[in-house]
């Protein structure tokens, strides 16, 4: 299997990034109401979202949750490319940027209410993050990870129609693992697992866009002649079911929430 070269993937997709990824509102609307629900918004909280790439939801929380509510948003990603990004869209809004991984975070111990990391998880080392998180987070505190399962991966219009997709990306946890994964953590109350649908319409046109840009980095994981094939093979197969105008499919992630004792 071809090697995963991280920051040259991230850096290239940095400028369109936010052109070929949807962004969804409902996670951040269930993060608002358990934080309501734990009585978490009483005081502006200080929040930091980890591997916030150009910060499309750091920016969406930051919307919902209200400025009013924030002290401070801490944009942490090891990605210059995308966070320069995310600087041109919440520069001077209550947003700081800090160029550093997941796994070893130069915060102070105990200082943050709400750690989020968005569609990055598979990206980290996850003992090393949670280590991170456990520690910088303030006692009652929150950790929200966003991701997709190797099920929801599997079920993916990827998954079904673009050869070898799911096999590939071998980062993402499956369901049960990652439950009990999340159930071991001693300092960590799993306060709620919720798993969202998006159904979504599209055209050939915009989803070969989306593969060629490589929107998904599991596309990195193929050598360039397998990659070719499997464009080639996938526009077959979805032709096979679909009138190109108009496929219609459905994306699925899942919300964890995580409450430091
Ligand atoms: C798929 S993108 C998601 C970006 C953003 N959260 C979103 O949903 O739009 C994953 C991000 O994680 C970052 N990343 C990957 N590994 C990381 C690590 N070990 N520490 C911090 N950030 C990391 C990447 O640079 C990238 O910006």
């Amino acid at each position: 299997m071809k090697k995963f070269n991280i920051s040259r993937h991230f850096a290239q997709i940095a400028p369109v990034y936010r052109h070929v990824r949807t962004l969804d509102p409902e996670p951040i609307l269930a993060i608002r109401d358990i934080l309501v629900q734990h009585k978490k918004l009483k005081k502006p909280i200080k929040i930091a979202d980890i591997g916030a790439g150009t910060g499309r939801y750091t920016e969406l929380l930051i919307k919902i949750l209200k400025p009013e509510n924030i002290n401070a948003a801490l944009l942490i990603d090891v990605s210059f490319e995308m966070l320069s990004m995310a600087q041109s869209y919440l520069a001077g809004r209550k947003a700081y940027f800090i160029n550093s991984p997941a796994e070893n975070l130069p915060l102070k111990s105990q200082t943050i209410e709400v750690l989020t990391a968005f569609n990055a998880i598979h990206h980290f080392d996850f003992k090393k993050f949670i280590r991170e998180a456990q520690r910088v987070l303030k006692p009652g505190g929150f950790l929200f990870i966003y991701t997709r399962t190797q099920e929801q991966n599997r079920r993916s219009i990827w998954g079904k129609f673009f050869p070898n997709f799911s096999d590939k990306e071998y980062r993402l946890f499956w369901k049960d693992d990652l439950i009990k994964r999340l159930k071991r953590l001693k300092k960590f109350e799993l306060v709620s697992y919720t798993e969202f649908e998006y159904p979504r319409i599209s055209t050939m046109e915009e989803l070969l866009k989306k593969v060629f840009a490589k929107h998904y980095s599991t596309f990195y994981l193929y050598d360039d002649e397998e990659y070719k094939q499997a464009v080639k093979l996938f526009k077959q197969n979805l032709l096979k079911y679909y009138d190109p105008e108009q496929i219609t499919y459905t994306d699925e992630n899942t919300l964890i929430a995580l409450k430091k004792n």
